[in-house]
């Protein structure tokens, strides 16, 4: 087992299609800088430089998010919650545990139990196993629960949840029934009272109305262009007493 906690690197695929990209652009920019089909020459040099710029430097982006920026995110979706320490922690799509776990650190007498369905697309060596070794190493095994369970479709009673936290999970529900069907499972196992705090990159809008449409006070946080890309935004959402 390795001896650091290791919380992945998001959209792993996309990353190295970015780069993979990236590279062939630059290949063919310096090696075939003109070409000449059909007594037609194309000049590809400098011209495929810039798609060679531009898929590195936004694969590049990616790849410190998932480095760096992610652990600057989760602090700040983390300080979006007035801790007491007894509150009992639902993370959605949780991963390698990345909330899920810090979440855990702020509890003294609670609960943090993260869910997901362990999509490898989504997140580099993503499963149960990765998300135990990390708890193990972060010491939180007393304070969490792991469930393989689909955000639209939970097991959880109404109204036993006092946090909810999402982080770039909801938009892997590829269509918006389903979308709306965890947005509502979200509403229904909050507590009254209960808050959820819920980031992703795109969507965002569709979320809130959900939430909003459901009763909950919704306050939508600006873009973060700092450290996290795609950038993230984060929404607040409180179910009335
Ligand atoms: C990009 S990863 C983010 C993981 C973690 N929240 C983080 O910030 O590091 C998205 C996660 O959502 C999970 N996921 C996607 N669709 C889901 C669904 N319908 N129900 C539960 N989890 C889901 C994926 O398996 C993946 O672990």
């Amino acid at each position: 087992m390795a001896n650091k906690p290791n919380y992945g690197i998001d959209a792993p695929n996309v990353i190295r299609n970015f780069f993979i990209a990236g590279a062939l652009f630059l290949i063919v920019a310096l090696a075939f800088p003109r070409v000449t089909i059909a007594h037609i020459e194309f000049v590809l040099s400098p011209g495929f430089l810039w798609p060679a710029l531009w898929f590195v430097f936004f694969g590049a982006l990616m790849l410190l998010y998932s480095l760096v920026g992610k652990f600057r995110h989760r602090d700040r979706i983390l300080a979006k919650v007035a801790w007491t320490g007894a509150e009992s922690v639902l993370d959605v799509g949780t991963g390698r545990g990345l909330l899920l776990i810090g979440a855990a650190k702020r509890l003294t007498t609670g609960h943090a139990t993260g869910i997901d369905i362990w999509n490898a697309e989504d997140l580099s060596g993503n499963g149960p196993e990765a998300l135990k070794a990390n708890i193990a190493l972060e010491d939180v095994g007393e304070k969490t629960t792991i469930k393989s369970e689909d955000a639209r479709q939970m097991s959880f009673a109404d109204g036993s949840i006092d946090v909810v936290l999402s982080n770039v999970c909801l938009h892997n529900i590829y269509d918006r029934p389903g979308r709306t069907k965890a947005c509502r499972e979200i509403v229904r196992v909050l507590k009254p009272g209960g808050v959820a705090v819920i980031s992703d990159y795109k969507l965002m809008k569709e979320y809130a109305a959900e939430f909003a449409s459901a009763g909950l006070k919704v306050e939508m946080c600006p873009l973060d262009w700092t450290g996290t890309w795609p950038p993230l935004r984060i929404l607040v959402a409180r179910k009335p007493l």
